[in-house]
């Protein structure tokens, strides 16, 4: 049914060169050093990595075999070849392949496990099977047939196409609302992912249809990011850089007369642009808000732009533990190959005055902006971050339909955040729980004030506070006990907090994304009529 010798011509047009990309400095830095990492968990015999989160036990895993694929061909050295051909055959070969179901064309998450659909394993989106793996996957693909098809025997080009087409046929199913399905433009990442591989692919194929719900696609996209050159997926150190990564390959893949083409470039810089402003180098972390963060503290969990700032600026000024697989959400260390790879493409585009300012601290400053995720936002979100010599301050005003921002996760959902740093230089931090649909937040240098709009006396205000540093006070019953950092509560809460533990193994809650925290509660005094306001006066000691 595919009639691929036509396609493999026309695929020849769309780029004149084959690059595999020559790496120094960082990238290289970055790249080496994962590699002989990973090099240790794959599996040659069968052609997988093994997955080395705490999840599982040695099971394979097919998402980030891809990127190690695409790393053996970087290096191509010894075997590397056939083993990267090995793992693409593999993750092709496992790809669903009836057109009748909600996950066509999607790559499975492992491969020993027993089919999605059945009574044994039933289908549940973002569980038995996950319809962003189309998009991680099939960008590394992408990457992987520009950079090195040179390297590729055709029969294995022509099944990347193959699994290419497939996998956008199925992303096309994707409609936000419909079935338990959340694609919606703001969903940047997967959004940005697509729209770059269905535009890819079209061309490939030479199929209009494709071509031209990816130049829909990016409009809608555009529509939004041009409200004011933000994510609407805003601030997460994760998903930034995934769609930095697709926004790169937009401006680097795609032909002149697409508006990915046209507006790939600006948006990288754009989006390093917001990083360069709420990043503190002192801190070696981002400012709040997020809407979505795997963590508190970039030097404790591997954040994919902790792994992008390693390949800017190096990994001695990144947020980044010297062995990043001991870290919280270690996982995500396996898409390093493909950050390192792209990283010459993509640091060219970032501004030298964003570079400068992840180095070291610009000096005090506030940056404000909004962002906007229709039809979770019933108007677009409005967000400041201060950030001062040793603490920074961030929150967004929002008014949504949920609690847990459009991610819908009171985990990753941190709409306030203060930030500073102890004695040992570790970080100290103080994150807002959503638990509301609304919030207005004003911030101001050393200011934090919290409103509920629409809250009552049921209303409170719950933050997750770091543990002190080693050494220092370990049970924390009221502010006085913080180390480094003066906090003065006042507003129409009872001023008086019940402070609990959440640990992962013990205390009166679990701990959050693997991060051991107090949970500070104000209540609102019985029966009060007020609207439900904090106010907290900061000072660093
Ligand atoms: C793509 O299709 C158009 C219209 O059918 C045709 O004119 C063109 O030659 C095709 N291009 C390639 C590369 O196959
Ligand atoms: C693509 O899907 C078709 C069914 O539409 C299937 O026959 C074919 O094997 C699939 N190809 C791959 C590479 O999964
Ligand atoms: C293009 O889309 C139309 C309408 O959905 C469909 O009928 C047609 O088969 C598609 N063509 C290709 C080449 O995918
Ligand atoms: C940054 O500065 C260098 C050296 O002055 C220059 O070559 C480069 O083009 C600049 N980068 C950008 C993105 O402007
Ligand atoms: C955000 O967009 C709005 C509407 O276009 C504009 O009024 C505002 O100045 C923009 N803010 C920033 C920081 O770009
Ligand atoms: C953000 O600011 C804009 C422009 O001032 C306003 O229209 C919008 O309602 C504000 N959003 C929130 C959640 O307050
Ligand atoms: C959001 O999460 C809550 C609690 O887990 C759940 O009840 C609700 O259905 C979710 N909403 C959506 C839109 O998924
Ligand atoms: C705090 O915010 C509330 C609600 O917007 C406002 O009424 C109050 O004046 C603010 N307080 C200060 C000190 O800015
Ligand atoms: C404030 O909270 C404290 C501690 O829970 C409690 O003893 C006190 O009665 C509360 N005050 C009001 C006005 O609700």
């Amino acid at each position: 049914m595919f009639q691929l010798k036509s396609v493999l011509l026309g695929a020849a047009l769309v780029r004149g060169v084959m690059s595999a990309t020559a790496l120094t400095g960082a990238p290289l830095d970055l790249f080496q050093e994962s590699m002989s990492f990973l090099d240790d968990i794959y599996d040659p015999a069968a052609g997988y990595m093994y997955d080395f989160s705490s999840g599982g036990a040695l099971t394979h895993t097919t998402r980030s075999s891809p990127w190690y694929a695409a790393g053996l061909l970087q290096r191509n050295r010894g075997d590397d070849r056939e083993q990267a051909i090995k793992i693409l055959k593999n993750v092709i070969g496992d790809q669903y392949k009836d057109p009748s179901s909600q996950w066509y064309g999607d790559y499975t998450k492992f491969p020993e496990t027993p089919t999605v659909g059945t009574s044994q394993n039933p289908q549940v989106i973002y569980g038995s099977w996950d319809p962003n793996w189309r998009s991680f996957v099939g960008v590394t693909l992408i990457v992987i047939y520009e950079e090195f098809g040179d390297l590729l025997p055709q029969d294995m080009k022509a099944l990347i196409l193959e699994s290419m087409y497939n996998s956008t046929v199925g992303d096309s199913y994707r409609v936000g609302g419909v079935d338990n399905d959340n694609l919606y433009p703001c969903y940047s990442n997967p959004w940005l992912m697509r729209t770059l591989a269905t535009a890819w692919t079209g061309r490939m194929w030479n199929n209009t249809n494709m071509t031209e719900s990816a130049e829909t696609d990016a409009k809608l996209a555009l529509e939004l990011f041009n409200l004011n050159n933000t994510l609407s997926e805003f601030n997460s150190p994760t998903y930034a850089s995934t769609s930095l990564t697709a926004v790169a390959l937009w401006s680097k893949y795609l032909p002149e007369d697409s508006l990915l083409a046209q507006n790939g470039a600006r948006m990288v810089k754009e989006i390093w642009n917001t990083v360069g402003e709420m990043y503190h180098p002192g801190l070696k972390n981002i400012a709040g808000p997020f809407d979505r963060a795997y963590g508190f503290d970039m030097n404790k969990y591997v954040s994919l732009i902790g792994l992008n700032i390693w390949a800017l600026i190096g990994k001695k000024d990144a947020p980044m533990y010297k062995l990043p697989w001991v870290m919280s959400h270690n996982n995500d260390y396996n898409t390093a190959p493909l950050i390192a790879i792209v990283a010459p493409y993509m640091n060219s585009l970032v501004s030298n005055e964003t570079i400068a300012k992840l180095k070291s601290f610009a000096g005090e400053h506030t940056y404000r902006t909004s962002a906007y995720s229709p039809p979770v936002d019933l108007t677009p979100r409005n967000i400041t971050a201060w950030l001062g010599p040793a603490m920074s301050i961030g929150a967004q005003s929002f008014d949504q339909t949920q609690v847990g921002g459009f991610a819908n996760s009171t985990s990753q959902w941190n709409p306030a955040a203060i930030q500073w740093k102890f004695a040992d230089s570790s970080l100290g931090y103080m994150h807002l729980v959503g638990t509301e649909k609304a919030l207005h937040a004003d911030v101001q240098p050393g200011f934090l004030n919290l409103t509920y709009p629409k809250g009552t006396s049921k209303s409170k205000f719950q933050f997750r506070l770091s543990q002190n540093p080693l050494g220092g006070k370990r049970d924390i019953w009221s502010l006085a006990d913080i180390e480094n950092i003066d906090m003065t509560v006042s507003g129409t809460v009872n001023t008086t907090a019940s402070f609990g533990y959440c640990g992962q193994y013990g205390g009166v809650c679990d701990d959050v994304n693997n991060f051991a925290v107090f949970l500070v509660t104000y209540l609102m005094p019985e029966g009060s009529t007020e609207t439900p306001n904090i106010q907290i006066k900061l000072s660093y000691k």
